[in-house]
């Protein structure tokens, strides 16, 4: 028989994992309703042209990365490499535009991009996403950051290296794309493919090149941020201004250029220093004030990040960052005999009713069986139940810890389970 494996690049989150997902998705929860993020849930397909239009025909996502394929009624549909294209488009279908600025949405995903699989690196990945649409000035940016900052915090990272530069506008990068030609144009039939592509059609991209010998060349390449016209360089101040007046720590980092084509002005990285070999980059993000009437919108500008929760979590295993631990069971009903059986199964019922995390035997096991499950399983208390103790209406509880028992009525145990166990202890 055919052993199947999950396909290259994907992975099983094992239960044990689940719990560490759960908790990093409820704290950034907690923090994006304080700042008046409501979720967006957009599809996993959408029309290919999208991202064509909204990522950048240009960039290594949609040239080479992306899931494409034709679905039966000839359409050409693919699974979402990334989130900001899919919450633009509902933002604009669904008139969002209408609502009081800024509209800010908060989205986890599943993304799909074909990649080189490595540690960090993987062809569906979860991100866990915030847009802010409406707001041009740089107050928005700032408040953005600062969330994300606060959640790292929260997670127990106190040091995430945010790394911060300004991209410019049209403006600014057609006269910086020039500049960018003239120094590269003596090297350029010496770098790579890719690289050569981009010379015509975005010289910025080639600052991204990963290649190491064009990487090199790249580095010395003029940087747009000694470029910015007047109105971007204003921008670029007043959010670093923003920044420092919230405390929230950055360096500038003139080589972000991102791999995304839609952004403008502020881009903005958290780096780990965990994993360098991916640029270590944790979350991305940025302002794209043109992305929305690229894709058929009126004009309105955004801001937004995305990071990755697989990183997220190698990021904390590096730093030997515990997360909670899933509570244990607190308590199991050993069932002796049938009548028992039937009691038991009614009265985890109404405990689990009332709050107690209760099981009891499904299996039909021997009592010592049963006990064994409850040990393995860390289960808190144990309580066995057969004719005597229905007809005496007491019970002996135990703690699993040490064996230690105190006797309880059937009726407080079924009334004050929590209450008797807190007294009783752990
Ligand atoms: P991105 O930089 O392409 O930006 O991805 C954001 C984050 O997703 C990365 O920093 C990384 O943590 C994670 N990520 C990306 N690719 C992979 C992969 N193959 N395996 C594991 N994790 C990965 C965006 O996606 C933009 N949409 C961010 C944004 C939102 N900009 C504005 N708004």
């Amino acid at each position: 028989m055919t052993a199947y494996k999950a396909p290259k690049g994907t992975k099983d989150v094992l239960p044990e994992q689940s719990y560490q997902w759960q908790y990093l998705e409820a704290l950034i929860r907690g923090i994006v309703k304080k700042y008046g993020f409501l979720e967006a849930r957009t599809p996993v397909i959408e029309h290919t042209e999208l991202f064509l239009r909204g990522v950048g025909e240009t960039t290594d996502i949609v040239q080479k990365e992306m899931y494409t394929f034709e679905d039966k009624g000839g359409r050409s549909m693919t699974l979402r490499p990334e989130g900001t294209a899919g919450v633009v488009r509902s933002y604009i279908e669904n008139g969002m535009g209408s609502l009081p600025s800024p509209v800010r949405l908060f989205y986890k995903i599943t993304a799909f991009r074909y990649e080189n699989v490595q540690k960090g690196r993987y062809r569906e990945f979860h991100q866990l996403g915030a847009e802010a649409f409406g707001s041009t000035g740089p107050l928005v940016d700032a408040e953005l950051i600062g969330m994300l900052a606060l959640y790292f915090e929260q997670m127990g990272i106190r040091d995430a290296a945010l790394r911060v530069n300004s991209i410019g506008c049209p403006v600014c990068r057609a006269s910086y794309n020039q500049l960018l030609q003239t120094y590269f144009e003596p090297h350029i039939h010496g770098m790579c493919e890719d690289c050569r592509g981009r010379f015509g059609r975005n010289p910025l991209r080639i600052l991204d090149c990963k290649v190491e010998r064009d990487h090199a060349i790249a580095a010395e390449a003029p940087r747009l941020l000694n470029h910015l016209c007047a109105d971007c360089q204003t921008h670029f101040d007043g959010l670093l201004r923003a920044l420092d007046a919230q405390g929230t720590e950055y360096t500038i980092d003139n080589g972000i250029v991102r791999g995304l084509d839609y952004y403008t002005r502020t881009v903005f990285e958290f780096v780990s220093t965990s994993f360098q070999s991916l640029g270590g980059t944790i979350c991305g993000g940025g302002r794209y004030d043109g992305l929305v009437e690229e894709i058929g919108g009126t004009p309105t500008p955004g801001v937004g990040f995305a990071m990755g929760l697989e990183r997220l979590l190698l990021e904390l295993e590096a730093r030997d960052i515990p997360s909670p631990e899933p509570p244990p069971m607190d308590l199991y009903l050993a069932p002796m005999g049938e009548a028992a059986a039937t009691y038991t199964a009614s009265l985890v019922a109404r405990l689990r009713r009332a709050g107690v995390r209760a099981e009891t035997d499904l299996c039909g096991r021997s009592l010592k069986a049963q006990l064994k499950y409850a040990g393995k399983r860390g289960v808190r208390f144990a309580a066995v139940i057969g004719d005597s103790e229905l007809s005496t209406g007491q019970v002996k509880l135990r703690r699993m810890r040490d064996g230690t028992e105190e006797t309880v009525s059937l009726s407080e145990l079924e009334t004050g389970a929590t209450a008797r166990m807190a007294a009783f202890g752990d």
